[in-house]
């Protein structure tokens, strides 16, 4: 057995000892979700855990992925067969802001980027999707989800189409080649407007991974706050999700200052975690030392906001599976 996969089982309650592994269907009745403290609750109070699947939509060609595989509907019952009742569906800013991208079709979108033959295999398997335009597929995506009774947060992960992220890529940080503030706000009020009537459009991530040499915390407060109150303005149904410093790694000056909103209820924060991030610690450490130091580490990073009172969304999380060395290989 992994030996790390055995360390994270006993450590997932620690840090949310009310975590079980079921997950609670997303029935018609639940409604929009707010929070209760550290909790997030549907209309009736009741606890609801989320368990998402990330489904990219935000690389070259906007196209969520995986179209040209399989129906709609099937990668939508496999997700929920798998016991997830939530989808991490990420956008990229174009989508909404590029007006050369408006009227774009989902084929022409592959074709140009040289993937007829996604393109071909997008005609066998959905058909119905080459025609759309690439917001009218995203949102056949949102309902073909909803159909499943599967929960949607919508991340935007980036600006520009494409693989994220990377410090230097012009989208990592307010003021960056790609990353107009401005922009962005757009962006973010285009996408809650749009999803307004969705019902299981549940929540928005603002903005995945802020990054880079421009990251400050003047601008990361500015501008998160002024975020939030543009999608709470126009989609007062959705949670807003922020997600922190150094690739969503840091939300520890959340400790010193919060943030000032006129709204409550719908505020949750988001954090990244991954085993490669910790320096090696888990491959050349006593493993159990490091759990408990990680385990810590992580409590100051953004675990502490349990206790403040707001639900915290461990959004990217994961391990090396490839093999590369003894402590992550699966067997
Ligand atoms: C719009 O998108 C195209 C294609 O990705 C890009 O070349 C162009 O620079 C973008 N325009 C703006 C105004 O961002
Ligand atoms: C959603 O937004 C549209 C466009 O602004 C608006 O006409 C509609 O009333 C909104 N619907 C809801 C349920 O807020
Ligand atoms: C765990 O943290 C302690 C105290 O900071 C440190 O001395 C020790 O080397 C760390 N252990 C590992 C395996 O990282």
């Amino acid at each position: 057995m992994n030996p790390l996969f055995l360390i994270c089982l006993l450590f997932a309650p620690l840090l949310f000892p009310h975590w079980t592994p079921t997950t609670a269907t997303f029935a018609s009745g639940v409604g929009f979700l707010s929070t209760s403290s550290r909790w997030v609750v549907d209309q009736s109070g009741r606890r609801v855990k989320l368990a998402c699947a990330n489904w990219a939509a935000h690389l070259d060609p906007i196209v969520a992925e995986g179209l040209g595989s399989r129906p709609v509907g099937d990668i939508a019952a496999a997700v929920r067969s798998m016991g997830f009742n939530c989808v991490r569906l990420t956008w990229p800013l174009y989508l909404v802001t590029n007006a050369s991208l408006t009227s774009v079709t989902v084929g022409e979108s592959l074709r140009r980027l040289g993937l007829a033959e996604s393109a071909a295999a997008v005609a066998v398997h959905n058909p119905q999707f080459v025609d759309l335009t690439l917001i009218q597929a995203f949102k056949e995506v949102v309902s073909t989800l909803d159909r499943h009774d599967i929960m949607v947060i919508l991340d935007n992960q980036i600006s520009t189409p494409g693989w994220c992220c990377s410090k230097y890529d012009g989208n990592g940080f307010f003021g960056d080649t790609f990353f107009d503030p401005n922009e962005w706000l757009r962006g973010l009020q285009i996408m809650a407007e749009t999803f307004n009537s969705s019902r299981n459009v549940v929540g928005m991530s603002l903005r995945n991974e802020l990054r880079g040499p421009k990251q400050n915390l003047v601008d990361w407060y500015r501008y998160m706050q002024m975020g939030a109150e543009a999608v709470h303005l126009v989609n007062p149904n959705v949670l807003v999700i922020l997600s922190g410093l150094d690739y969503d790694k840091v939300l520890t000056f959340l400790s010193v200052e919060q943030v000032e909103l006129t709204f409550e209820g719908k505020l949750v924060f988001e954090l990244h975690w991954y085993g490669f991030s910790d320096g090696g610690d888990w491959e050349n450490g006593n493993i159990n030392e490091v759990c408990a130091n990680i385990s810590r580490l992580m409590m100051v990073k953004g675990g502490f906001l349990l206790k403040q009172g707001f639900p915290l969304f461990l959004s990217e999380f994961g391990v090396d599976i490839r093999g590369y060395n003894q402590g992550i290989t699966i067997s």
